[in-house]
Protein backbone atom coordinates (compact mmCIF):
# COMPACT_ATOMS: atom_id res chain seq x y z
CA UNK A 1 0.00 0.00 0.00
CA UNK A 2 1.97 3.11 -1.15
CA UNK A 3 -0.49 5.87 -0.37
CA UNK A 4 -0.64 4.42 3.60
CA UNK A 5 3.28 4.13 3.40
CA UNK A 6 3.84 7.92 2.21
CA UNK A 7 1.55 9.31 5.41
CA UNK A 8 3.39 7.29 7.93
CA UNK A 9 6.68 8.53 6.35
CA UNK A 10 5.63 12.12 6.51
CA UNK A 11 3.48 11.81 10.05
CA UNK A 12 7.00 11.06 12.20
CA UNK A 13 9.37 13.98 11.71
CA UNK A 14 6.46 15.95 12.20
CA UNK A 15 5.99 14.77 15.40
CA UNK A 16 9.74 14.41 16.33
CA UNK A 17 9.91 17.45 18.12
CA UNK A 18 6.92 16.52 20.73
CA UNK A 19 8.84 13.58 21.70
CA UNK A 20 12.26 15.39 22.19
CA UNK A 21 10.33 18.08 24.40
CA UNK A 22 8.43 14.76 26.26
CA UNK A 23 11.95 13.52 26.64
CA UNK A 24 13.50 16.39 28.05
CA UNK A 25 10.90 16.64 30.52
CA UNK A 26 10.74 13.07 31.40
CA UNK A 27 15.03 13.58 31.93
CA UNK A 28 14.00 16.22 34.59
CA UNK A 29 16.06 19.31 32.34
CA UNK A 30 13.22 21.37 32.30
CA UNK A 31 14.43 24.32 34.11
CA UNK A 32 13.97 23.59 37.96
CA UNK A 33 11.81 26.13 40.08
CA UNK A 34 12.10 27.13 43.42
CA UNK A 35 8.60 25.65 44.03
CA UNK A 36 6.20 23.00 42.41
CA UNK A 37 5.82 23.76 38.39
CA UNK A 38 1.96 22.32 38.40
CA UNK A 39 2.32 21.56 34.79
CA UNK A 40 5.44 19.54 35.38
CA UNK A 41 3.56 18.10 37.68
CA UNK A 42 0.05 17.18 35.92
CA UNK A 43 2.31 16.11 33.42
CA UNK A 44 4.79 13.51 35.61
CA UNK A 45 1.49 12.64 37.36
CA UNK A 46 0.73 10.45 34.27
CA UNK A 47 3.09 7.40 35.95
CA UNK A 48 1.33 7.72 38.84
CA UNK A 49 -2.75 7.79 38.67
CA UNK A 50 -2.77 4.05 37.09
CA UNK A 51 -2.12 3.06 40.81
CA UNK A 52 -3.29 5.88 42.36
CA UNK A 53 -6.58 7.44 40.83
CA UNK A 54 -8.38 10.34 41.96
CA UNK A 55 -10.67 8.63 43.95
CA UNK A 56 -10.31 6.95 47.56
CA UNK A 57 -7.81 4.39 48.43
CA UNK A 58 -8.29 0.80 47.41
CA UNK A 59 -6.45 -2.42 46.86
CA UNK A 60 -3.74 -1.13 49.49
CA UNK A 61 -3.19 1.72 47.64
CA UNK A 62 -3.68 5.32 49.33
CA UNK A 63 -5.32 8.14 47.82
CA UNK A 64 -2.67 10.75 47.02
CA UNK A 65 -5.16 13.25 45.65
CA UNK A 66 -5.35 16.13 47.95
CA UNK A 67 -2.51 15.12 50.22
CA UNK A 68 -0.71 18.33 51.68
CA UNK A 69 2.26 19.31 50.01
CA UNK A 70 4.70 19.12 52.81
CA UNK A 71 3.39 15.60 53.23
CA UNK A 72 3.26 14.48 49.49
CA UNK A 73 6.82 15.39 49.33
CA UNK A 74 8.49 13.77 52.84
CA UNK A 75 7.00 10.72 52.03
CA UNK A 76 8.74 10.46 48.27
CA UNK A 77 11.74 11.77 49.91
CA UNK A 78 11.39 9.02 52.55
CA UNK A 79 10.58 6.64 49.75
CA UNK A 80 13.66 7.51 47.65
CA UNK A 81 15.99 7.46 50.70
CA UNK A 82 14.39 4.08 51.96
CA UNK A 83 13.60 5.32 55.18
CA UNK A 84 9.75 4.12 54.37
CA UNK A 85 9.91 1.20 53.03
CA UNK A 86 8.04 -0.02 49.74
CA UNK A 87 10.46 -1.29 47.11
CA UNK A 88 7.68 -0.27 44.36
CA UNK A 89 7.58 3.67 45.78
CA UNK A 90 11.05 2.73 46.13
CA UNK A 91 11.47 2.47 42.67
CA UNK A 92 9.27 5.15 41.24
CA UNK A 93 10.83 7.80 44.04
CA UNK A 94 14.45 7.14 42.92
CA UNK A 95 13.56 7.80 39.06
CA UNK A 96 12.88 11.48 40.46
CA UNK A 97 14.56 15.00 41.29
CA UNK A 98 14.04 17.07 44.15
CA UNK A 99 11.68 19.60 41.64
CA UNK A 100 9.69 16.45 40.31
CA UNK A 101 9.09 15.96 43.72
CA UNK A 102 8.00 19.23 44.04
CA UNK A 103 6.17 19.69 41.15
CA UNK A 104 4.22 16.58 41.56
CA UNK A 105 2.90 17.39 45.38
CA UNK A 106 1.93 20.90 43.81
CA UNK A 107 -0.34 19.30 41.44
CA UNK A 108 -1.52 16.63 43.16
CA UNK A 109 -2.55 18.74 46.41
CA UNK A 110 -4.54 20.73 44.04
CA UNK A 111 -6.08 17.71 42.87
CA UNK A 112 -10.12 17.22 44.14
CA UNK A 113 -9.98 13.84 45.94
CA UNK A 114 -13.65 12.15 44.25
CA UNK A 115 -15.72 10.67 46.76
C1 LIG B 1 2.37 0.31 40.69
C2 LIG B 1 1.50 1.09 41.55
C3 LIG B 1 1.95 2.49 41.97
C4 LIG B 1 2.38 3.51 41.15
C5 LIG B 1 2.56 3.48 39.63
C6 LIG B 1 2.60 4.64 42.01
N1 LIG B 1 2.35 4.32 43.31
FE1 LIG B 1 2.51 5.58 44.91
N2 LIG B 1 2.01 4.06 46.16
C7 LIG B 1 1.72 2.76 45.78
C8 LIG B 1 1.55 1.93 46.97
C9 LIG B 1 1.22 0.44 46.99
C10 LIG B 1 1.76 2.79 48.07
C11 LIG B 1 1.79 2.42 49.57
C12 LIG B 1 3.23 2.03 49.89
C13 LIG B 1 3.49 1.85 51.37
O1 LIG B 1 3.27 0.78 51.87
O2 LIG B 1 3.96 2.84 52.00
C14 LIG B 1 2.03 4.12 47.53
C15 LIG B 1 2.23 5.26 48.31
C16 LIG B 1 2.41 6.54 47.83
C17 LIG B 1 2.49 7.76 48.63
C18 LIG B 1 2.31 7.86 50.14
C19 LIG B 1 0.86 8.24 50.42
C20 LIG B 1 0.56 8.41 51.88
O3 LIG B 1 -0.59 8.73 52.20
O4 LIG B 1 1.43 8.21 52.73
C21 LIG B 1 2.72 8.78 47.78
C22 LIG B 1 2.89 10.25 48.14
C23 LIG B 1 2.78 8.22 46.45
N3 LIG B 1 2.59 6.87 46.51
C24 LIG B 1 3.01 8.96 45.31
C25 LIG B 1 3.16 8.41 44.03
C26 LIG B 1 3.56 9.18 42.88
C27 LIG B 1 3.88 10.66 42.90
C28 LIG B 1 3.59 8.32 41.84
C29 LIG B 1 3.99 8.61 40.38
C30 LIG B 1 5.36 9.11 40.21
C31 LIG B 1 3.19 7.01 42.33
N4 LIG B 1 2.95 7.11 43.67
C32 LIG B 1 3.05 5.88 41.55
C33 LIG B 1 1.58 2.31 44.47
C34 LIG B 1 1.95 3.01 43.34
Amino acid sequence: MPGLHRIRAGWLPALMPAFALAFTLALGLAPARASGDVELGAWLAGACVACHPAGAASGGVPAIAGLPQAAFVAAMEDYRSGARPSPLMHALASGLSDAEIAALAAYFADVKPAR
